[in-house]
């Protein structure tokens, strides 16, 4: 078995009925541009060729940030599943637990300094649901814990001084108990639940009066089909659910709806501001991937490649700018429930929130219905560098990614991108070269990107890995009571980058090579 990841092997496993016939699908062929490598070459996936240019440079006001999330750097989240999907040392690897991390609300002041420290304008966090509200009986008597109201409020004051624009994520991974019973993952839970239709658009609006003076930027939900998979299909996200393809994209479906509606309560909540002259600007963080044939002589696999393309990267968004429900994931829009233009979901989106970390092989030798192949994105046959989860780096995916959303004509902010390199040997490359990427897709495919977040700010509790990939560009010694901080080598380059507004190819050329990381194993 090659190491985990939080996600096990299979990276996308929708399916409930019959796989749809490869030659009526009009998924979108992959774009993977000159970056796919023909049958003749032996394999799919190309070496890094860097895009061509002696300098790059970044937009004025375009914001470098960092991003993070409650469960992986607060302590004391009791109320969130993943706190109690941790507690089971067979879910985490080395048995590792939320609390033992950075307990970032014991520590805002360094935190804002350390963003300051290397530049940062932008900062995007999560306001965890759980914390707020602990309890059943606190949400439903609209009761929400003081405390956790005070420290949310003095992040964004201590942002607001630093002249940091705050980007709130309302959920990320973590649900509260109350709507995800991990003791019984047979029966509906989060996503699945009907009051999820009511109760996830009541919070959102509580937190728009709540917060809406202090934020403009919200993410409803982060990485969508990674929570999912992990959920109902390869166990790596609570309840951990037996593998069952129609729940998945039961879920998905309403997962959908729910965003919809949340953005709603937020513009119905955050109106403008007097400090900002802004209102609610809503999305969510999509994780979206380059997907390749496993074999590039393979027909089913190519074609699984473009189908998997279609239905893991734009099935979501088609929904939300477009109002295009392809309610059977055949890239048409034919389906007896498929609809165009729906008014209930068209416009959902102010601007595309993209996490992008890297590329896939789509193997049609176990082919899963609607794509036709299983999806694996680690511990990849290629002679790509690996990251300490054992991801291939793959910077020139970066750029197909982003073209890829230049159809939706809305401004894109890079919500995650970043990689796990705890001996602090890779992560100065990795950050330029991905840089170098995206600058690109902006001046070059027309991709209005407005920000990037380095994920993250700090070393923290990585899902399923627990603490052993580090993708802090912020080292911290967990076991100091101060929780210190140390910066990595890639602080100061992205101190540099973000100061200077351009990135010259001798700066890549400065970085050194990538060196063979610590390959963190998942749960056992
Ligand atoms: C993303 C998650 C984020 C972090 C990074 C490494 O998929 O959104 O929380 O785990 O991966």
């Amino acid at each position: 078995m090659p190491s985990a990841p939080r996600v096990l092997v299979p990276l996308l496993l929708l399916a409930t009925a019959a796989c749809s016939s490869k030659s009526d699908a009009t998924a979108p062929a992959v774009d993977a541009g000159t970056d796919t490598a023909s049958c003749d070459q032996g394999s799919s996936v190309p070496a890094y060729v860097r895009s061509a240019g002696a300098e790059v440079t970044f937009p004025s006001g375009f914001l470098f940030g960092t991003a993070t999330a409650g469960m992986q750097i607060e302590k004391g989240l009791v109320h969130a599943d993943w706190y109690q999907w941790a507690a089971d040392p067979k879910h985490v690897a080395n048995g590792d637990k939320p609390d033992d991390g950075p307990d970032a609300l014991a520590h805002i002041p360094e935190h804002v300094k350390a963003m300051q420290d290397v530049g940062a304008s932008s900062y995007r966090f999560s306001i965890e649901w759980s914390r707020i509200y602990p309890t059943l009986d606190s949400f439903t008597s609209d009761t929400p814990d003081a405390s956790a109201l005070a420290s949310y409020h003095q992040l964004l004051t201590a942002l607001k001084a630093a002249k940091i624009r705050p980007f709130v994520t309302l959920h990320h991974f973590a649900t509260p108990d109350y709507l995800d019973d991990i003791t019984k993952p047979r029966d509906a839970q989060s996503f699945e639940r009907p009051e999820m239709m009511t109760m996830f658009p009541l919070f959102a609006t509580r937190m728009g009066k709540e917060f809406g003076a202090e934020v403009d930027d919200w993410v409803t939900i982060n990485e969508p089909m990674i929570l999912l998979l992990g959920a109902y299909v390869a166990q790596g996200h609570p309840p951990g659910a037996p593998a069952d393809f129609k729940r998945m994209v039961a879920a998905l479906k309403q997962l959908v709806r729910v965003h919809a509606a949340v953005y709603d309560a937020l513009h119905a909540a955050d109106t403008v501001d007097a400090g900002t002259g802004h209102a609610a600007s809503v999305s969510l963080a999509k994780h979206n991937r380059v997907f390749y044939p496993r074999n590039p002589c393979e027909p089913g696999d190519v074609d699984a490649a473009a189908k998997t393309t279609y239905l893991w990267n734009e099935w979501i968004y088609n929904a939300l700018v477009f109002g295009d429900w392809d309610d059977d994931f055949d890239g048409k829009y034919t389906g007896a429930n498929d609809r165009q233009g729906d008014p209930t979901l068209k416009g959902r989106v102010d601007w595309i929130g993209v996490n992008y970390y890297g590329n896939t092989l789509v193997d049609s030798a176990l082919p899963l219905p609607y794509v036709g192949g299983l999806p694996t994105y680690n511990d990849l046959p290629t002679s790509l560098p690996k990251t300490d989860m054992d991801w291939d780096v793959f910077p020139q995916g970066f750029r197909t990614v982003l073209k890829e959303l230049v159809k939706y004509k809305l401004p894109v902010y890079v919500t995650e991108n970043g990689v796990g390199d705890s001996q602090d040997v890779n992560k100065s490359r990795y950050l330029a070269e991905h840089l170098w990427e995206m600058a690109h897709a902006i001046s070059e495919d027309g991709v209005d990107i407005r920000g990037y977040f380095y994920w993250s700010l700090i070393d923290n509790f990585e899902w399923g890995n627990g603490f052993c990939p580090r993708f802090g560009l912020y080292k911290v010694d967990r076991a100091s009571a101060a929780k210190t901080l140390t910066p990595t080598k890639a602080a100061a380059l992205f101190k540099q980058i973000a100061a200077d507004r351009k990135l010259s190819a001798s700066t890549i050329d400065a970085q050194p090579a990538y060196s063979s990381p610590v390959i963190c194993q998942g749960p056992s």
